[in-house]
């Protein structure tokens, strides 16, 4: 049997003969490259030097680079996709091009790591308007051995690599597939439905970079013609091995051991949520492991990232898995993983801890929101639709973090389809509101204490006081804003309020407005203050003595919270009290929009 660590260095090794220079792995978060969110491919780092500019390195160059990718998402949890591999990869920047590069692929695979010539097909670049059939490639390939029969002419589809970004230097490819069992030749259309499906996998890409693609979409020759190869170390060491799928290799194996103990019994090796965790989990601990911090979150990297550990949790539970147990997986991916990038063990504290914060955050979550998306469907089924409305989705997203393709993911298992479309509008609306807020939010500047904002001071205190009177004792404040045309008010609970708590909550309020209640305040300790039962943060940043604010007539006391002001002095000065609006801010914590008029 042979390792990861060993099937790297035979590359290496067998590269360096050919005077190829050793760079190591770049960071997996693109350092100059705002348009990718992780690096991809071995290319990605050297993209600035395809088009001539010299590499330190020299023309020739090897690499195994750490990447991610995500376009291929769905289909982990089969036998060959992961978001998480490792690349090894040679290239010529300018130097050698297709046949030498074919005759180093072949002898690598056949000659030292003992790949028989039978197990492999290859294909080529059909030709269509931009580009000419690929037939040097092919000749090669047959020269080297490879029967006719088993050298397949696909499309861009298929046998077009690049450019990574709109513009840049791409080419035909030539693919390396590998038999898994020994069967018999197929015509190329049966070739194309097996190698997505499971037989025939592809190891290693060769791509000849020969073409810029510029700007108004024509293909140019470039002066300097490149060769990109990338061999997926996953795939071929389970075909070298004889493996089922990449998750017995000794880079995923132990994790998805790990993830099978935790599991309730009878839970077969193949189980496709198993894998999922597998490959996720080990992909979230490569990205929280890199030196430069990526946080869960609803942006860019930290969104992927999220994704990753919420869909974890999702399939955790379809396990059985009921309790926490990301950082118990992880820990399992860290040492195996720590070896080869070192990075991860100087950050494994923070890998764990991001983990469990995360994870903490969305169980409660994930339960809630399950039966909601529940109650959603048996709403559409009622109705014989079969669509899950983009606001419905929206909601799932804003009041329990459920990541959109979760949502998709979980509708198709009952046989529903989601409004993507939809969707994305809501958030493109939601995003644009929340920059209009932060323009408004900045404009607005230092406090103020106009009549306005003093007297929704004082509505805040009774709607906190209207909702755990009517909605839930438990609730409290975790933020509050006002500026002088509405208050908002964040609160801890997961439910929408209903048109009825609402109309309570209003009319709570409203009845100590018109009560005529004195609003009074008395400068205590905090202990004090705590005794008394107030309201507010107990928290470090209140010195020793604090300003209690008190909502009373007579002995009647409505609202005891401790503030710094400003207040009316009587209720009666408010006016009425209306709410606007509810939302969720994110899971478990609603938002109230209010005014006084
Ligand atoms: N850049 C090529 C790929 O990723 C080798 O397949």
């Amino acid at each position: 049997m042979i390792s990861s660590s060993d099937l790297k260095k035979r590359f290496i090794t067998f590269f360096q003969e050919h005077n190829h220079k050793l760079i190591q792995s770049a960071s997996l978060i693109p350092e100059d490259n705002p348009t990718a969110l992780f690096i991809m491919a071995g290319m990605h780092p050297l993209v600035p030097y395809l088009g001539g500019k010299p590499h330190p390195e020299g023309r020739r160059i090897l690499s195994v680079q750490k990447c991610i990718r995500t376009v291929d998402i769905d289909e982990v949890g089969d036998l060959w996709h992961l978001s998480f591999f490792e690349m090894m990869g040679n290239w010529s920047l300018g130097d050698y091009f297709k046949k030498e590069a074919i005759e180093m692929s072949f002898e690598f695979l056949t000659k030292r790591i003992g790949i028989p010539v039978e197990r492999l097909s290859v294909t080529c670049f059909a030709g269509d308007e931009d580009a000419p059939r690929d037939e040097e490639s092919a000749r090669t390939w047959e020269v080297l051995g490879i029967p006719k029969s088993r050298i397949h002419f696909l499309g861009k589809k298929d046998n077009w690599w690049g450019p990574v970004e709109q513009t840049g230097p791409c080419g035909p490819d030539t693919e390396i597939f590998y038999h898994v069992k020994d069967i018999q030749e197929k015509s190329t259309e049966e070739f194309l439905e097996l190698s997505n499906s499971g037989p025939f996998c592809e190891i290693w890409n060769d791509v000849l970079m020969q073409y810029n693609k510029t700007k108004d979409g024509t293909f140019e020759e470039l002066a300097q013609k490149n060769v990109d190869t990338g061999m997926g170390v996953e795939r071929t060491l389970a075909a070298l091995n004889g493996f089922d799928s990449v998750y017995e290799c000794d880079t995923l194996a132990p994790i998805l051991d790990k993830v099978l103990s935790l599991s309730r019994h009878g839970i077969e090796r193949t189980n496709r949520s198993a894998r999922i965790i597998t490959d996720h989990i080990r992909a979230a601990v490569m990205i929280l492991g890199e030196d430069k911090l990526i946080v869960p979150s609803n942006v860019e990297q930290g969104y992927i990232l999220r994704r990753f550990i919420r869909r974890s949790i999702r399939h955790a539970r379809l396990l059985g898995i009921n309790g926490k147990f990301c950082s118990d997986v992880a820990r399992v991916a860290v040492d195996i993983m720590g070896d080869s990038y070192p990075e991860l063990k100087r950050n494994s504290a923070r890998i764990f801890d991001e983990l469990d914060k995360e994870e903490d955050k969305f169980s409660v979550a994930l339960a809630n929101g399950t039966k909601q998306l529940e109650s959603m469907l048996n709403r559409l089924g009622a109705s014989a639709q079969k669509e899950l409305g983009a606001k419905d989705a929206f909601d799932l997203f804003q009041t329990f973090g459920f990541p959109l393709e979760m949502t998709v993911e979980m509708c198709k298992e009952k046989g529903f389809s989601v409004d993507v479309n939809g969707f994305e509008t809501l958030m493109r609306e939601h995003q644009e509101l929340s920059r209009k807020g932060a323009e408004k939010k900045f404009r607005g500047g230092l406090a103020d204490h106009s009549e306005e904002t003093t007297k929704l001071h004082t509505a805040t205190h009774l709607l906190n006081e209207a909702l755990r009177k009517v909605v839930d004792p438990s609730i409290h404040q975790m933020g509050s804003n006002i500026t002088a045309e509405r208050l908002r008010f964040d609160f801890n609970y997961d439910k929408k309020l209903t048109d009825e708590q609402i109309k309570k909550v209003e009319d709570w309020v409203n009845g100590v407005i018109k009560a005529g209640a004195d609003v009074s305040f008395r400068i205590m300790s905090v202990d004090e203050a705590n005794k008394l039962g107030a309201q507010g943060v107990f928290e470090d940043r209140y010195e020793s003595k604090v300003k209690v604010y008190t909502v009373a007539k007579g002995s009647t006391v409505y609202s005891i919270e401790i503030c710094g002001g400003p207040h009316v002095k009587n209720t009666r000065e408010l006016g009425t009290f209306k709410i606007i609006k509810q939302e969720a801010v994110a899971a478990g914590v609603r938002r109230i929009k209010a005014i006084v008029e």
